[in-house]
């Protein structure tokens, strides 16, 4: 495949970058009033402001030229139309159908979806009954990755549509501690499993389902007392069988689907029991306005491709290695460990589709917190440290809980962190706010170059009404079509995950070396050594 780099636009934007290296962004909105109109749009009721980044119009226009330099609008049809794009494991992707309100599009889409929201509702209402004829309480996914991190984030971003009285709870890591956590608070009688996985060989998951079943099967002293209180969600329903999973308690997905790209199939089943059937609907709505938006506006309008855009400026323009997600909102806690993996497993890739190394670099660390709480810890690094961390902050402009002052004292924040990473504070400014506050001329002197803002640290501002299904479903959607664009241009697949592979690999080498100490010598003098402490200590 031809390298990116080699293309004209990539060429020019190269070019650019070394004038645009000497601008300051103060200067920019100084000189330009109407800067904020200019870069800003509106999609599927989402808000962006991207005015905050190191771009002119020359920038822009430079930027835009690239979707056409990678052919993005085939790569776009490509994927909406079912077309093998994920090459290495031939396979489609086709996580839109599973959001695609045209319902003939794919007839196993809507029987599985209107069977698990069936089941949703059944569950919801006190229909679904337990080995001792007791409705459910309290439902417990089990899954890791895509089969936790999605429906985790958006069951808890929809905590305010939550209504019914389930307890959804999400067991992911293999440290026991997990499980025990969560069961020894739970009624076997009245609790539900979901196992959550599309290959359903994930260690983590079994070794979880397990433990689950044996729980299940000890308390309840009845023979197949599981069977009633296990759902499975999965691309392999067959395994699903011979785990002991009644075949209509399994819910199918497909290998079109991958497992970041999951949460809008069954894999979404705990979120339909949080919010119902309808809010879930709502939440495809709001992905497909997103996919709409996505595959008709002109590249620069088109919020997908903007966002994907700038992040390639920054990142391999500017060489910033990481990117910051900063949700003001405290519903939106899980959203960045989501994006990590959409992100990072989707683009963090090193060979273009061809199996050739690439010549620039490609998915940046993705990582952040809640706002107003990064403030606090990692902030100072952002404002005033060596490495430079471009910035997304989403907010909604109404509150859930409106009390008091509360949500314009986030907002206030929100602003401030964005506006303060743009124009930063220099040594006259510190200088002049030292002396005005009546320090002495040399100790002002002496104290100025330690409160200098650099500034110029691009960020982004999403701002939405407020977070609901429909709204969440757009944002999701709007970084999914992100990821896909940054990847088309970079040249890689993004919905491959080979790198996973070696790790499940040495781990199963190593478990014999922990059961029997002979087999663990044959591995380097580390792995010897911290497997004998293992001994030593167990
Ligand atoms: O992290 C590797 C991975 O395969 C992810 O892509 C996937 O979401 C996760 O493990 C869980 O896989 P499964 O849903 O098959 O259990």
């Amino acid at each position: 495949m031809n390298k990116i780099t080699q293309s004209a636009a990539w060429q020019k934007l190269n070019k650019h970058q070394q004038q645009m290296a000497k601008v300051a962004m103060r200067d920019l909105f100084n000189d330009d009033p109407e800067r904020f109109s200019k870069y800003s749009l509106e999609a599927a009721d989402l808000f962006l402001d991207y005015s905050k980044n190191r771009i002119t119009q020359e920038t822009f226009d430079l930027l835009c030229e690239l979707p056409d330099n990678r052919d993005l609008a085939s790569h776009i049809e490509a994927m909406f139309s079912g077309q093998i794009i994920n090459t290495t494991e031939q396979r489609a992707v086709l996580h839109t159908a599973l959001r695609n309100p045209d319902e003939t599009s794919k007839p196993e889409v809507l029987e599985t979806r209107n069977k698990m929201l069936a089941s949703a509702e059944a569950i919801r209402h006190g229909k679904w009954k337990g080995f001792s004829g007791l409705a459910i309480t309290d439902v417990v996914n089990i899954g890791i990755g895509g089969s936790d991190l999605g429906p985790a984030m958006v069951t808890q971003a929809l905590k305010p549509y939550q209504a019914g009285n389930i307890k959804l709870h999400f067991v992911s890591n293999v440290d026991g501690t997990h499980i025990w956590e969560t069961l020894k608070e739970l009624n076997p009688a009245t609790t539900l499993f979901i196992i959550a996985s599309k290959t359903f060989t994930t260690q983590e998951t079994l070794c979880n389902a397990n433990t689950a079943k044996e729980w299940l099967e000890q308390k309840a002293q009845t023979a197949n007392a599981s069977e009633q209180h296990l759902i499975a969600v999965t691309a392999q329903p067959e395994r699903a069988q011979e785990f002991g999973i009644k075949t209509e308690h399994i819910y199918p997905f497909w290998d079109w689907v991958g497992g970041r790209y999951s949460l809008w199939s069954a894999i979404g089943l705990a979120i339909a029991i949080a919010i119902g059937a309808d809010k879930f609907r709502e939440f495809l709505a709001g992905a497909h306005a997103m996919d709409d938006h996505f595959r008709h506006a002109p590249w620069n309008q088109n919020m997908p491709v903007i966002l994907a855009l700038l992040g390639i400026w920054n990142s391999n323009f500017f060489n910033h290695k990481t990117q910051v997600v900063l949700p003001y909102d405290q519903y939106l806690e899980l959203l960045p460990a989501y994006l990590q993996q959409l992100d990072m497993e989707s683009n963090g890739k090193r060979v273009d589709v061809d199996g050739s190394p690439l010549d620039t670099s490609t998915a940046p660390i993705i990582w952040g917190s809640v706002g107003t709480n990064g403030q606090h810890a990692f902030h100072q690094l952002l404002l005033q440290g060596t490495q430079k961390a471009p910035a997304d902050f989403i907010m909604p402009l109404n509150s859930q809980n409106p009390i008091g002052q509360h949500h314009m004292l986030l907002f206030a924040n929100c602003l401030a962190q964005s506006q303060a990473m743009m124009q930063g504070k220099t040594e006259a400014e510190a200088t002049e706010e030292l002396l005005s506050q009546g320090m002495a001329a040399e100790a002002a002197a002496q104290l100025a170059p330690h409160k200098v803002i650099p500034g110029n640290v691009p960020n982004n501002t999403i701002l939405v009404n407020k977070i609901t299904p429909a709204t969440l479903g757009a944002l999701i959607a709007l970084y999914e079509h992100k990821v896909f664009v940054q990847g088309t241009i970079w040249g890689i697949n993004p919905f491959d995950q080979w790198g996973v592979e070696l790790g499940k690999q040495l781990a199963k080498n190593i478990i014999p070396g922990l059961q029997d100490s002979v087999k663990s010598k044959q591995f380097d003098s580390s792995t010897c050594g911290l497997i004998k402490k293992y001994f030593q200590n167990n």
